[in-house]
């Protein structure tokens, strides 16, 4: 990279910073202009012209914008040149033989992200981001988690049904140096979640530089289905984090962390700056999570054609869904498929974001592979007439933007307990995201310990590819959403915003499962 670009992607982070800030009033109105003129590619534009004109030009001029930042209104993500096959993360082996045991360190690291440059990072049991761990549904798991960073950590297993002892929020921190032996059984269906730290506001900063890993849940359905499952070969893990780098080609959290939602120029997918995905021409599974702190992504071919959405958070939807395009906000994932043997061209395809960026670029091989075929019937979720029935016993109202957000018009106090809810009873939330007088942005709302169901969004039934277990939701500005949730475990567990910041500012609330 050069240093120009950098130099522009620095001064430009800054800007996003100062310019969002209540004291930074005189520079409100360049930033309002620049991300709004982001939106209109001039940003874009301005860094792959690798020229600092544009970005003058863009502060001189005082034309306002309209609005505070919104997530609909960032700055674009680089295109992926494709320089550098995607890493693909090692499954981590257990300890032990005839069991899962596993441990897993959270350390320190130096990557070489860029060529020639030492980035330091953070990383479980590796330099950045983590192995995979691989969960079967009934047996019981043991984890030795070890602290080797210099600061205390927690290790948090999002989306996991375990009890509130075994999760990992903010209550279970370890310090430099600590260890603990966590164990749980297993108690849910096939799936993808990943796990990262969740110390009281160092979340953020924390899997900015590189906490992050997948857990993959298998059963007995997952097992038979007829779906892609050869790892790293046509079951791909893809965790799509947005960065900023400074001059030095370091991830700097604290001079370009923005208290609405950190967001960055480049993407990172595994930890690969500018990736490419060889495939083979056949049906491929991709496991998609948004990883980043704040950025929302939509995903879809840059030819337009379709593909097919199998999972949702927590589990199989009950058939594949037929999609041009799905949103990830931090945090969801979904599991689709593409079938390379039945695109029109496969020259120069590309997964590209909603602005048309190119996310990742793939390399598609000629030799037909034998197919795979997608089974029809994935699952057998179900909402039933009783639960969309059921009255709202929890009023979730998230509200507020930068340091000012709240939940119920609290901010997080790790001494109080918002809800309880009993063990094993189903109950209805309705989670309100109410707007300002900026109009608001989405909240992406997640909860601990649970996978729920979705019964409604402003009184409508959720789209096809929401049918599914889900832990984050996408509470769109002004919209209601109903969820029907049960915990089978107890314990005190968190709900929160998943923009990382947000949820160091406070965003957050606690229930206690009894
Ligand atoms: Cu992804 Cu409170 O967590
Ligand atoms: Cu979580
Ligand atoms: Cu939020």
């Amino acid at each position: 990279m050069s240093k120009k670009i950098q130099t522009v992607m620095f001064i430009m982070s800054a800007l996003l910073i100062s310019g969002c800030s209540d004291d930074a009033q005189s520079n409100d109105q360049n930033n309002r202009h620049m991300m709004n003129q982001n939106s209109n590619e001039g940003n874009h534009h301005m860094m792959n012209q690798n020229s600092n004109e544009g970005n003058h030009h863009m502060m001189d001029d005082s034309t306002m914008g309209n609005g505070h930042m919104s997530h609909d209104n960032v700055v674009s993500l680089k295109d992926s040149t494709g320089e550098n096959e995607l890493n693909i993360p090692p499954l981590l082996t257990s300890d032990a033989a005839d069991r899962t045991e596993y441990t897993i360190k959270a350390q320190t690291g130096k990557v070489e992200i860029f060529d020639g440059v030492t980035t330091e990072t953070l990383g479980y049991n590796g330099d950045l981001l983590g192995p995979v761990l691989q969960f079967k549904k009934g047996e019981t798991v043991k984890i030795h988690t070890i602290n080797e960073l210099d600061e205390e950590t927690t290790f948090h297993w999002h989306g996991l049904e375990v009890s509130g002892e075994a999760d990992g929020g903010p209550h279970k921190t370890l310090k430099p140096g600590e260890k603990e032996l966590i164990e749980f059984e297993v108690t849910q269906e096939a799936a993808t979640l990943w796990f990262h730290p969740h110390p009281e506001g160092k979340t953020s900063e924390q899997v900015y530089k590189g906490l992050a890993g997948l857990i993959y849940i298998e059963d007995s359905n997952s097992a038979k289905l007829e779906i892609p499952k050869e790892y790293g070969k046509n079951d791909i893990p893809l965790v799509f984090q947005d960065r900023v780098f400074n001059e030095q080609g370091q991830l700097d959290y604290k001079s370009v962390m923005n208290e609405d939602g950190t967001i960055g120029d480049t993407l990172l997918v595994n930890g690969t700056v500018n990736p490419v995905l060889t495939v083979g021409k056949e049906q491929v599974r991709l496991r998609l999570l948004n990883g980043s702190n704040a950025r929302n992504f939509t995903f879809k071919l840059n030819t337009g054609e379709s593909f097919v959405q199998i999972a949702t958070d927590g589990g199989f939807l009950n058939k594949p869904v037929k999609l041009n395009e799905v949103t990830l906000t931090p945090s969801e994932r979904a599991e689709i498929i593409i079938d390379f043997s039945q695109l029109k061209s496969t020259d120069s395809l590309s997964l590209i974001n909603e602005d048309g960026s190119i996310l990742l670029p793939f390399d598609v091989l000629d030799q037909e592979v034998e197919d795979t075929q997608t089974t029809k019937r994935l699952n057998d979720f179900a909402v039933t007439d009783e639960e969309k029935n059921m009255p709202v016993t929890k009023n979730i109202e998230l509200f507020g933007m930068m340091e000012h957000v709240e939940i119920n018009g609290k901010k997080f106090d790790p001494d109080r307990i918002d809800f309880t809810q009993k063990q094993g009873v189903t109950e209805v939330w309705e989670i309100y995201n109410k707007k300002d007088m900026m109009g608001g942005m989405i909240h992406p709302f997640h909860i601990h310990g649970a996978q729920f169901k979705i019964l409604s969004r402003d009184g409508v039934e959720p789209q096809e590819n929401e049918r599914g277990w889900k832990d984050s939701i996408a509470v769109h500005p002004g919209e209601k959403v109903k969820i029907a949730i049960q915990f089978k475990h107890k314990g005190v567990y968190m709900f929160h915003c998943h923009i990382l910041e947000h949820e160091d500012n406070g965003m957050m609330g606690q229930i206690e499962v009894k």
